[in-house]
């Protein structure tokens, strides 16, 4: 068996299944096919599915024209039945991970999904976990899940822990070119995982569990939180003491060694960054650890989008406008630059924490043409615009905007981006050191 499923690799007869097709599942899916082996794409949204058979894909960094070629020639199945999942050979799950209001880890779409593969699973199924989650999550509920009394793991199929990496915009660590860490439930599992993988990405790094790969991904995301947290701790100490924190950053980086640069801002948002502290404090309960340093960082995150609202306010009265009578123009919406993910984006939070408060909040995204949850559309960029409103507020520093030509032709400007390096008297920044009240 084991041997029969690595000629299939190595001949690209592999049959690849995708079980949930967002930010990861999608461009998985495309590397499979870009690799040659044929996809079945599974998702519960049949929205997504029949938009997809039309080849709308909504997901920037994907190549659309490719992928509906694809679609046309069947080398790209897409469905909401389950079923046809068990014409697969591998299973990659890529299912949500968020956590619940109470920043619990809501596991349930990664139990629904086992669930799923659980009644199709067959003898030489090889079945791959990608979303982020705590260690411990493969074994303890994934296997437990698939595992029934006719099939054993590492004998009858194949199981691994393999997270992703994916960064969303990034053009250039494209999937294909960012190292894979790796894990199978067995030696066995993890040899012929990595055989998959050999053929898709350029450095594979194995590990001795699938909890090791678990705890890789949630310490690479928390380092981010933490260092962020840095970032936006320091910003609001710069702030209060005149000391622009932008030039700080700049300056530290010419350490050639033992720094990073990490960058304020109005706070974090995404699927990872945000969540994964809570993951891992969860997860720690049960070892009796609360993860004190870590949960603070993510609290420090979660607090940004107040303070920006909080310096909106002190900034109209400074420029003597009262705030109900204020009109505010928010651009980006997005997490971050250049994509069009809004999930946890701390500018939802900022706009809903304005909207009741201000005479007029409009925004300019031009990743996100409307807010559903907000019941809002973007506003067509044109310079003549900006003097309709009091206060420019940059939340997400596209590279489309024309910084120059908004500088020029706005009346303030509130910058949680670090975008306008040079002092002026009508821009404010996040982190400027320019709080003189
Ligand atoms: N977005 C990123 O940049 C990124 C990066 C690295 C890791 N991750 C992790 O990868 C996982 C997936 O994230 P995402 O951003 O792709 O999510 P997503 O919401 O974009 O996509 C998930 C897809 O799964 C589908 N789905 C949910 N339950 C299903 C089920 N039972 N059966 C079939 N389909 C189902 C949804 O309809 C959706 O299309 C998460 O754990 C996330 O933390 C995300």
């Amino acid at each position: 068996m084991e041997k029969e499923l690595i000629k299939k690799i190595k001949n690209k007869k592999l049959k690849i299944g995708i079980l949930g097709l967002g930010y990861v599942g999608l461009p998985l899916a495309e590397l499979f096919l870009k690799k040659n082996f044929s996809v079945i794409g599974f998702d519960i949204s049949s929205k997504k599915i029949k938009n997809f058979k039309k080849g709308i894909f909504e997901i920037e960094d994907i190549d659309s024209d490719f992928l509906y070629e694809k679609i046309k020639e069947n080398k790209f199945i897409l469905t909401n039945d389950y079923l046809k999942l068990r014409y697969a050979d591998a299973i990659f799950i890529c299912v949500p991970t968020p956590v619940t209001k109470e920043r619990v880890p809501d596991l349930s779409y990664v139990i629904n999904a086992s669930e799923t593969v659980r009644k199709v699973l067959r003898k030489g199924h090889v079945i791959i976990l990608k979303s982020t989650t705590f260690p411990e999550t493969t074994e303890d509920i994934v296997l437990k899940i698939l595992e029934g009394k006719k099939l054993k793991v590492g004998r009858d199929f194949y199981l691994g822990y393999v997270p992703e990496r994916v960064n969303p915009g990034d053009k250039k660590f494209t999937i294909e070119k960012i190292p894979v860490v790796l894990s199978g439930v067995t030696e066995k599992c993890k040899k012929i995982i990595k055989e998959i993988y050999k053929e898709i990405v350029s450095y594979v790094h194995t590990v001795s569990s699938p909890k090791v790969a678990e705890m890789t991904k949630l310490y690479e995301n928390i380092f981010r939180n933490v260092n962020i947290a840095l970032a936006n701790q320091m910003a609001l100490l710069c702030d209060k003491m005149g000391i622009n924190f932008w030039e700080v950053i700049e300056a530290a980086k010419t350490k050639p060694f033992g720094f990073m640069a990490f960058y304020p801002g109005p706070g974090v948002g995404g699927h990872c960054i945000p969540v994964d502290p809570y993951y891992l404090s969860f997860k720690a309960k049960e070892y009796d650890i609360e993860i004190d340093f870590i949960t603070l960082a993510a609290k420090v995150n979660d607090e940004m989008p107040y303070y920006v609202v909080d310096r909106v306010f002190h900034i109209l009265i400074k420029e003597k406008i009262f705030p109900m009578d204020a009109k505010i123009l928010v651009m980006g919406v997005s997490f971050k630059k250049d994509i069009s993910d809004i999930r946890n984006s701390p500018a939802i939070k900022i706009i809903k924490l304005l909207k009741q408060k201000v005479k007029k909040i409009e925004y300019i995204d031009p990743f996100v043409p409307e807010i559903e949850d907000l019941k809002m559309k973007s506003l067509k960029y044109k310079k003549e615009i900006l003097k309709n409103f009091d206060l420019i507020l940059l939340l997400t520093d596209h590279s489309a905007f024309p910084y120059e030509e908004i500088m020029k032709n706005s009346k303030i400007i509130f910058d949680t981006r670090g975008v306008f390096k040079k002092k002026n008297k009508k821009i404010y920044r996040l982190g400027g050191g320019e709080i003189d009240f």
